[in-house]
């Protein structure tokens, strides 16, 4: 038999995610799968014919590094549009693959061995491990619970002579809540006089409910000239599957990423970088919000006379629903006999903590059909 030699592993306590866990799971029990977050409706057919388009015009070889430039025009333009803050279309924006590829570069550029990074818990599930690949230290402040805003009297006592980086993410995953204007004070307040930077992912940028407006990072200059900003096609346009993100950051800071981008993928997917600009040249007003939150709005209607407790979902596709006063069982224990015995999938919230912290609550993902979300409801009313 080969001798197959061992890996010391990188990162020994990750295995197999509780998404695909609970997608496993909702299959195997038919169940109606509410935990993955992506949508279950299909992108508009104009996008798809421009990339059929662009595919028999010859634009398959590799695009340039920094992304096709017709993208980067539109996206700096729509984010000085919404935000105020121009950056340069050549020298500080970037097309990725996915926010995801985005943040494990801003990470691996930015972080050294020993550097300790603030991040809120619970957070969503890719920072720490690229903190880890890097050798950084993640140092975790709670969010107060249950309305999920972040406690600024505990991020400034978390910040040290080590930190390198907070990272921001709003609206956010899970917990669906978002930052205000006064938390773009405190965080200009805590990192002013400092070398500190900033990740902000603002992935659901376009998604922010009940007249809200989405406040960015980039919108202050004091934050902005710290602040690497990353955002993703996939949950604009409900192509996830595309993996097309972006990162913005002033020069500097972008010709440090660029370094490791270029060697991390070099670049990302050409017939659809030329396909997104044009479509995104004709029409910028994505308008997300108002169809995300009457799907929201139909969900929670279709909960109503439950027992589930919803909490304030104020931007993403996400919902999470309180179940103390069904059962004190564990989150993951319920999260799985829920889908097992009454056919729907959500995902457990202490997931996303990195200390035991249990509230009784799941999240559940409503970018699905109205029939879907109906569907749910009814089952949840069983509960
Ligand atoms: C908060 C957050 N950041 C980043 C990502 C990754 O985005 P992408 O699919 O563009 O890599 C997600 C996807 O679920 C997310 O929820």
């Amino acid at each position: 038999m080969a001798n197959i030699p061992q890996l010391k592993s990188k990162l020994p306590h990750i295995g197999a995610t509780i998404f695909s866990k609970m997608s496993a799971l909702a299959n195997e029990y038919n169940a109606v799968n509410l935990s993955q977050g992506f949508p279950d409706f299909e992108v508009d057919p104009k996008l798809i014919d421009m990339v059929e388009k662009n595919m028999r015009w010859g634009k398959n070889q590799y695009a340039p590094y920094t992304g096709v430039r017709e993208l980067r025009e539109v996206l700096s333009q729509q984010i000085h549009r919404d935000h105020g803050h121009l950056y340069d279309t050549d020298l500080e924006v970037n097309i990725t693959a996915g926010a995801t590829q985005a943040i494990a570069s801003v990470i691996t550029a930015s972080i050294s061995p020993g550097d300790e990074v603030i991040l809120f818990s619970p957070s969503y599930d890719c920072y720490a491990p690229y903190i880890e690949l890097n050798g950084g230290i993640p140092v975790y402040v709670e969010l107060n619970f249950p309305s999920y805003t972040i406690n600024w009297e505990a991020a400034r006592k978390a910040i040290g002579p080590k930190t390198k980086m907070i990272i921001i993410n709003s609206p956010h995953n899970p917990t669906a809540s978002t930052i205000s204007e006064n938390d773009l004070l405190e965080l200009e307040e805590i990192t002013t006089g400092t070398e500190i930077l900033i990740l902000a992912d603002e992935v659901y940028e376009h998604i922010v409910f009940d007249g809200q407006k989405h406040h960015s990072v980039c919108s202050k200059p004091n934050l902005a000239n710290r602040c690497f900003l990353v955002g993703s096609l996939g949950k604009t346009l409900h192509i996830t599957g595309w993996k097309t993100g972006f990162c913005m950051a002033p020069q500097s800071l972008m010709g440090e990423f660029r370094k490791v981008h270029q060697f991390m993928v070099f670049s990302v997917n050409t017939p659809m970088q030329y396909a997104l600009a044009e479509y995104l040249q004709e029409d910028q007003n994505f308008r997300i919000s108002e169809m995300y939150q009457g799907k929201r709005d139909v969900f929670l209607k279709s909960i109503e006379g439950s027992k589930f407790k919803a909490l304030k979902s104020q931007g993403t596709y996400f919902q999470l629903l309180d179940y103390s006063e069904i059962t004190d069982e564990k989150d993951v224990d319920f999260a799985v006999r829920l889908t097992k015995e009454f056919g729907v999938a959500s995902i457990p919230l202490s997931v996303f903590y990195s200390e035991p912290v249990d509230h009784k609550t799941l999240r559940f993902c409503f970018a699905k059909n109205d029939e879907t979300l109906k569907k749910a409801g009814e089952l949840l009313k069983r509960v």
